[in-house]
């Protein structure tokens, strides 16, 4: 079946499975001037912005076509945007030194919403110590915790849906998540109590989100592009969320019970930094809208894909829906179908580094202070990796385990995916409930395009289907 992703040709004499040595890492000033930059995409640079930002996939599938795996762009900020898609150069990228290459996040177009001190914007050793304090929170047992809320959350919106009537399941997919990562950071179960704080965040964040989608927010974007702090209507979106997460501090700062509290929240209000400070509010706040917003679109979208994906490849549909309902095999049916749709649809399509050092990507050198955008789409769309690639084939993965640099829809190295392992449960126990519930159709055969909202790529039409029938 066509899908929107747009094809390519094979690279010649590619073998299945892994893609040919192409050396990469550190090297000398010297050893860089001798190598030839990466080849530069020759469009006017508005044009190239414009394209990417509105038309990323197309743009990225095409400047592979006649550059190769590695090319340059003009960005907005700087002229030599270097664009890399072998899973050498994201080792070295991944492995290497944080102080040596650090996230280009901190200068993401996420900065002036998120702030600039959030585990996803922070820098060297503050940010480690914002992953120290909060990774146990997001592993294990957190997680196990997490699964009985997911759970019924996911049986409660299931429960509502209309049946023979067509409706996007992207927004249904956020109440789910909007819930679960509420739950984790506030330590409230279920739907907060009307017209108490966390009843106003909750609001404020659907708004934000709302607001953020449409046309003149992606206006909004471009201009907000070489800013630190926001301006226009991206400050108005911003204070939509602001006023309630400082309410929520201040409510519970008061709180009597803190101490014995184990939410985010109350973690980050009895936190103290080395020198035995506590975080300020304007910290904390903006740690909490990282993982609000960070927490839940994401995952709530990457579901989306996976029905969109799944209505529109019967086979691929069936078994999974077999498998769980036979519960033969189900819990390997359900990671290949989200493996599978992490690949062939990452939500966050690029993840950024800068290179402190010269560095060498396969034939080609980059200099200092470079940075380099690791495109995790053409990643995934390598024939080499993934026969046939932009066919949705989940049983590629079966005894097939994902690779640590050719499958990675949650980035890597130290600053991989902080909630890697909450989105994955989420994803298994809501995709598990649907396909055991319901019968789902596609609400429209022609496939959805991707739509790039912020740094996130999402189903157009939000993944519109029918659900035909359901069990209780
Ligand atoms: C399917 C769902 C998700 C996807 C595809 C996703 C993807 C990503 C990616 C690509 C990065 C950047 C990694 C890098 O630069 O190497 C990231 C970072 C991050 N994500 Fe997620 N994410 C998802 C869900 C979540 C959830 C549920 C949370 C909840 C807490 C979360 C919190 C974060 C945070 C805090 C960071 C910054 C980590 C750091 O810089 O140390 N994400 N995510």
């Amino acid at each position: 079946m066509a899908s929107t992703v747009e094809r390519s040709q094979a690279p010649e004499g590619a073998s299945a499975g892994e893609a040919p040595p192409s050396p990469a890492g550190p090297i000398s000033a010297e050893e860089q001037s001798r190598l030839p930059e990466p080849p530069e995409i020759p469009d006017s640079r508005p044009l190239q912005i414009l394209r990417f930002n509105q038309r990323q996939i197309q743009f990225v599938f095409a400047a592979r076509r006649r550059f190769g795996e590695t090319f340059r762009m003009r960005g907005a900020r700087t002229e030599g945007l270097v664009f890399t898609s072998h899973p050498d150069h994201v080792r070295s990228l991944f492995t290497a030194d944080p102080e040596q290459v650090p996230s280009l996040a901190a200068e993401s177009p996420l900065r002036p919403i998120v702030g600039p001190d959030s585990v996803l914007t922070a820098l060297g050793s503050r940010h480690m110590r914002q992953r120290k304090l909060l990774l146990p929170h997001f592993h294990g047992e957190a997680i196990e915790r997490y699964t009985e809320s997911i759970a019924a959350a996911a049986a409660g919106e299931i429960d509502r849906w209309p049946l023979n009537r067509p409706f996007a399941l992207a927004p249904r997919m956020q109440a789910i998540t909007l819930d679960v990562i509420m739950a984790g950071i506030f330590g409230i179960e279920g739907r907060p109590a009307p017209d108490t704080p966390e009843a106003r965040l909750r609001a404020a964040t659907k708004r934000f989100i709302g607001l953020s989608t449409t046309r003149f927010a992606q206006i909004g974007e471009l201009m907000n592009l070489t800013r630190t702090e926001p301006i226009g209507g991206m400050r108005a979106a911003r204070e939509i969320v602001d006023r309630p997460t400082y309410a929520l501090i201040a409510a519970r700062r008061r709180d009597s019970s803190l101490e014995e509290r184990r939410d985010i929240l109350s973690l980050l209000l009895g936190a103290r930094t080395e020198e035995g400070e506590a975080l300020t509010d304007s910290e904390i706040r903006d740690e909490l809208i990282t993982l609000v917003l960070a927490g839940h679109e994401t995952t709530a979208n990457s579901l989306a894909w996976a029905w969109e994906r799944l209505v529109r490849n019967p086979a691929a549909h069936e078994r999974l829906r077999e498998a769980v309902r036979s519960e033969e095999g189900s819990a390997e049916q359900v990671e290949a179908t989200i493996l599978e749709t992490m690949r062939s649809r990452p939500v966050v399509p690029i993840v950024g580094r800068r290179v402190m050092a010269p560095w060498r990507l396969g034939p080609h050198g980059v200099p200092a202070d470079s940075p380099v955008l690791i495109s995790i789409l053409l990643v995934h769309h390598r024939e080499d990796l993934y026969p046939e690639p932009f066919e949705f084939r989940p049983e590629r993965w079966d005894g097939r385990k994902p690779g640590t640099y050719e499958w990675i829809p949650f980035g890597g190295g130290t600053r991989r995916c902080l909630g890697a392992a909450l989105a994955m449960a989420e994803q298994r126990v809501v995709l598990e409930a649907m396909a055991r519930r319901l019968d789902i159709e596609a609400a429209e055969p022609e496939p959805e395009r991707a739509l790039h909202r912020n740094v996130t790529m999402i189903p157009a039409r939000g993944a519109r289907v029918v659900v035909r029938s359901r069990l209780s």
